[in-house]
């Protein structure tokens, strides 16, 4: 199962991603992270792990990629992967492993003026697309902030899109245009409300189609507090296992 986790800045992304893979490794399961927000320099300790070497580089590179979409005129389905991946296809050099989780970075923006995140958009997709998972085994993709992944088609490839809302107008408007845009390749959307408390939590009930409504996570100080410190997020939380037993029966 390919889980995509999407929504605002800030509202959760990848810690409600950091908490769902360990919870689900716990459950035997084989867990994939992709880290494919190139701006995020956190989801790796959030997981107690060191940031894996950009997975651009197994394909020559940045460069080497915005190249290839130059002289194909394309900035979408080149065809970097020609052939279907599993888990054990991915180079361990690639990927910080442990506990049942291997974490990869898709690439992230390392210099001043070094260009766009293109590249990066092309190979969530393709990689998305190409990967191919077992019984026992979910793939959760930590994307970038708001809709650009939706326009480059990254979700193609997934089997559920998760929507992290925090208390906010902007998390209620996004989620809509969000389960929209789902609707329109015909892939489940699920919400996950986080960083709630109960009056805002019966708010943003109200105002979501109910049926999609996934999990919802409290506000929590340990979270938040290992968040600044950018500590592993060591606690199992029941809200996160609930979640997690709610998606790997394909939602509903
Ligand atoms: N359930 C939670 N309880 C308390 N604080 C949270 C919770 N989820 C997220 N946070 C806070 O929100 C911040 C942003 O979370 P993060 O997962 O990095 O967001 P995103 O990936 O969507 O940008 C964290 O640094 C932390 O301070
Ligand atoms: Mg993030």
């Amino acid at each position: 199962m390919k889980l995509l986790v999407c929504g605002k800045g800030g509202s959760g992304k990848s810690t409600v991603s950091a908490l769902l893979a360990k919870s689900a490794a716990k459950r035997g399961y084989r867990v994939l992270v992709i880290d494919g927000d190139e701006s995020n320099f956190g989801l790796h300790r959030q997981l107690g792990m060191d940031l894996p070497e950009d997975f651009m580089n197994y394909f020559g590179g940045k460069k080497k990629v915005l190249e290839l979409m130059r002289t194909s005129g394309k900035y979408r389905d080149i065809n970097i992967f020609d052939r279907k991946w599993r888990f054990d296809d991915i180079p361990r050099e690639y990927l910080s492993a442990r506990d049942g989780i291997s974490l990869l970075a898709v690439g992230k923006i390392h210099e001043f003026g070094e260009g766009c995140a293109c590249p990066m958009g092309v190979l969530s997709t393709g990689m998305l697309e190409h990967l191919e998972t077992g019984e026992n085994e979910i793939v959760i993709v930590d994307t970038d902030a708001g809709v650009e992944h939706f326009g480059r088609g990254v979700e193609r490839g997934c089997d559920i899109v998760i929507v992290v809302m925090d208390p906010t107008y902007e998390s209620l408007m996004l989620s809509k245009k969000i389960e929209e845009m789902a609707d329109s390749i015909k892939k489940p959307v699920y919400f996950v409300l986080n960083k709630v408390d109960e009056e805002s939590k019966q708010f943003m009930t109200a105002s979501i189609d109910s049926a999609k409504l996934a999990g919802v996570v409290p506000m929590n100080r340990a979270v938040f507090q290992a968040c600044l410190r950018g500590e592993e997020l060591e606690l199992q939380l029941p809200e996160i296992d609930a979640l997690v037993e709610f998606l790997l029966k394909g939602g509903r």
